[in-house]
């Protein structure tokens, strides 16, 4: 018995796949600590959601203090006060006209909720998505999802009433942004046309920009080519800004780069610092159409969380975050323009604000896959956290928190530029 380790790793289930051994014993802003006191810079944010930095002292006051006064107040029984600063702090950074919210905890909680309101305030039951998205692994939403097969292998058959059009990835097709972007757009027109007719169609989703899928930017018109089909078929056009909320990109939400507004627009992440919270935005006429009690959840709009949430918006705002976002992430992409010159297995940069993606692409043009895991490693070894994303994971992503400094952003930098020499050196640039 005596000998017996109990190793509690061991009992942790394997279907979490891990990018690092690290155990984090704490963090701080831009950076996470080991139990051994190892510092690593987090480029990851622990995928897009620390993006006011990890602990930061106003939203872990806000936290604190809520705690020690209500921790659950189940929104069915009771309303408090934090869930009602925050509805009126979302109000005022939401798309125009979005002025009514409903909470869960997870973006997949939230994507799901979205869909069952636009099919009951429609009437409709299809739903339009994008290659590449991603938007959660619950039934529902691993049916919303096809960014990789390995989200829904072993899970089928899955829901029905999904049809899926392809996203303005311009790089993968090759093409110019104007020809891709008329391309899409012919797509759904396609789809309306030969798969789901218009009037049983509730809603098109779509990722702002695509996260998981590859951190793909759309071009400048598609948004609003999307705007203009669904309010030719009054089709409800439902903006998930899960990862791309909340300052990421440099405004609020990503959509704004594009001047649209959804009907329905989705958010968790950054939206409360880390804490487990999520929303649906939309208009009050809408949300009427709801039945109420068809859909809620035990812990939706949790105390502590909203509590976090308002503490949040209220640094990004005052903290001028938004701007650094803009500002730190033309520095980053600029810095990786750079480096692609001088290393053409950088086949393209993209991103905006502080959502940004270096694909690897070999000299064969198919997926560099291998070199963007082994660069990943290295900066590893090298203290940085960066992940990769992608169908082919060989797109590596940049996601630091939006109060990143210059002398941060030139370190990763340099840890990414040596990562990759090493690589390279090493052999790693096939797929
Ligand atoms: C765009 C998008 N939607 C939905 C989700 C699902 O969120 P969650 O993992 O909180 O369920 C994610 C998660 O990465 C996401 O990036």
């Amino acid at each position: 018995m005596d000998n017996i380790v109990f190793t509690p790793e061991a009992h942790i289930a394997p279907v979490w796949t891990r990018y690092t051994p690290i155990v984090a014993e704490r963090a701080e802003g831009a950076y996470v600590y080991d139990r051994d006191g190892t510092r690593y810079l987090d480029f990851t944010s622990g995928i897009g959601v620390t993006n006011t930095g990890h602990c930061h002292p106003k939203v872990v006051q806000a936290i604190q203090e809520q705690a020690a006064r209500l921790i659950h107040g189940q929104a069915n029984i009771v309303f408090h006060p934090p869930l009602l600063e925050l509805v009126e702090e979302l109000q005022a950074i939401t798309p125009a006209g979005l002025d009514c919210f409903f909470f869960s905890n997870s973006g997949a909680e939230a994507v799901e909720g979205a869909v069952k309101l636009a099919r009951q305030a429609t009437g409709r039951p299809n739903v339009i998505v994008f290659q590449g998205s991603f938007h959660g692994r619950t039934g529902l939403t691993m049916a919303l999802t096809t960014s990789k097969t390995i989200y829904r292998a072993g899970y089928q058959p899955l829901p029905a009433g999904i049809f899926v059009a392809p996203y303005p990835y311009a790089y993968r097709y090759g093409w110019s942004a104007e020809e891709t972007e008329a391309f899409c757009l012919r797509e759904v027109e396609f789809l309306l046309k030969t798969q789901t007719a218009p009037w049983e169609t509730a809603a098109i989703l779509v990722e702002p920009v695509l996260g998981e899928g590859g951190y793909v930017v759309p071009p400048p018109g598609f948004l609003a080519g999307l705007r203009r089909i669904c309010d030719e078929h009054a089709i409800l056009l439902v903006a998930d800004e899960v990862q791309s909320g909340f300052g990421r990109t440099g405004k609020w939400f990503a959509i704004e780069h594009f001047g649209v507004v959804p009907d329905i627009m989705v958010m968790a992440k950054g939206l409360a610092s880390g804490l487990p919270l999520s929303g649906i935005a939309a208009r009050r006429e809408l949300m009427e159409r709801w039945t109420p009690g068809s859909h809620g959840g035990t812990y939706g709009g949790n105390a502590v969380a909203c509590a976090a949430a308002v503490a949040t918006i209220r640094v990004i705002g005052e903290e001028g975050l938004l701007e650094n976002a803009q500002r730190q992430g033309a520095r980053l992409r600029q810095r990786l323009r750079a480096l692609q010159a001088r290393f053409p297995v950088i086949g393209d940069v993209r991103g905006l604000g502080l959502m940004v993606a270096t694909e690897f692409t070999a000299a064969d043009g198919t997926p560099a896959t291998h070199l963007a895991k082994a660069v990943v490693k290295g900066c590893l070894q090298r203290r940085l956290l960066l992940l990769t994303c992608g169908p082919w994971d060989n797109t590596v992503r940049w996601v630091p928190p939006l109060p990143v400094n210059a002398e941060q952003i030139e370190e990763a930098v340099a840890a990414f530029e040596d990562a990759l020499g090493q690589a390279l050196a090493s052999g790693e640039g096939g797929a």
